[in-house]
């Protein structure tokens, strides 16, 4: 069958490339993958600055966000031929460790945990794949080929989950939200924010074009240019852009017992000053929080699912600007202005 694959670690070394049936060791439930998602992690993959291959092979099958179709699976496993799925991205490690032996593998604690599409295991930028149930999460058929935002949506249900773990530390009624970046992750950061009844406001670079517009379309407010032009204090910033300079920003910005969730990975190499310890003094004096959140666990996929099917679909539907057919599949990791979310679609 076919595969987007890569030598991780080796620029260019991305190809459509053969690889055999996926192993019946790899679950009971066999799938066909409609669509797959491109999001920064692919590329970094694809750069050669992330990415590992499983054990023994030289390639890896990218693909982590993805929607498929269940050919098979056994009675009694809760899904049936014809389902549609997404399939979650982290394994537990085989430890297990203490998160990871209660199905929080979003929270491994030493880093051996497996990651399809990223760490060790093929992921699913190929025809079919074969998972166990409780790794594959059902979703509403009327989502369609919307389904391949469920993955990015768990990413900031998890971000929102702590947020609010983290707030109930004492009385909390937070009302301001600023999100940086309008990209997918910053856009469902924001769905979310809105459907808690927050007002959320946007900070990204563009002035114009699709973003303000599907930021707007939410009631929310976007704004470029920097954080202290926007002027105000949040409750919860929610950092998506992992731009070092934003980073500090944003911590600077937020409000009295305010929240900061860092989930841009950024690449390092890059210093800038900061005056450590009028930072320090502002958060101890505020009871300010900032930590960082990644991945996502069964609980999340589930909020997140129920966050997309209370979402407009046509908002929704305006986050896919491109759909690239397989026999295109290049174009759908070649970065084009306009981009928010690419799907490489395995129907076409
Ligand atoms: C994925 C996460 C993953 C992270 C780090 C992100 O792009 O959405 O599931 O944990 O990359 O590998």
């Amino acid at each position: 069958m076919r595969a987007v694959t890569v030598v991780p670690l080796k620029s260019g070394s991305i190809e459509l490339t053969e690889l055999p049936e996926p192993p019946e060791a790899d679950g009971p439930v066999l799938v066909r993958t409609l669509g797959v998602g491109v999001c920064g992690t692919d590329l970094e993959i694809i750069e050669g600055d992330y990415g590992w291959a499983p054990p023994g092979e030289p390639r890896l099958a990218i693909g982590h966000e993805s929607i498929g179709q269940v050919i098979e699976a056994p009675s009694g496993s809760g899904l049936a031929a014809g389902d549609m799925v997404v399939a979650i991205v982290r394994r537990p490690d085989p430890v297990p460790c203490a998160n990871c032996a209660v199905g929080e593998w979003d929270m491994c604690r030493n880093g051996q945990y497996t990651e399809w599409g990223i760490k060790e295991h093929h992921g699913y930028a190929r025809e079919r794949y074969r998972i166990t149930p409780d790794f594959a999460v059902k979703v509403d058929i009327s989502l369609g080929h919307l389904g391949v935002l469920l993955e990015p949506t768990t990413v900031v249900a998890k971000a929102w989950d702590h947020i609010e773990r983290i707030g109930k530390r004492a009385v909390w009624k937070p009302t301001t939200v600023l999100v940086t970046g309008a990209g997918p992750i910053g856009l469902l950061a924001t769905l979310i924010g809105i459907q808690k009844g927050m007002q959320v406001h946007v900070l990204d670079q563009v002035t114009d074009g699709l973003k303000p517009e599907l930021v707007e379309a939410l009631g929310a407010t976007y704004h470029h240019g920097t954080v202290s032009d926007i002027g105000i204090e949040p409750d919860v910033a929610i950092e998506c852009t992992g731009v070092g300079q934003l980073i500090f920003d944003v911590m600077e910005a937020a409000g009295a017992n305010g929240i900061v969730c860092l989930t841009g990975v950024s690449s390092g190499g890059r210093t800038i000053p900061v005056d450590a310890g009028t930072l320090n003094r502002r958060l101890v004096l505020e009871n300010d929080v900032v930590f960082g959140s990644v991945n996502a666990n069964r609980r999340h996929y589930e909020a997140g699912a129920k966050a997309l099917a209370d979402a407009d679909k046509g908002w929704l539907g305006r986050l896919i600007t491109r759909r690239v057919p397989l026999s295109s599949w290049k174009d759908a990791y070649t970065r084009q202005p306009g981009d928010v979310k690419v799907m490489l679609d395995f129907t076409a």
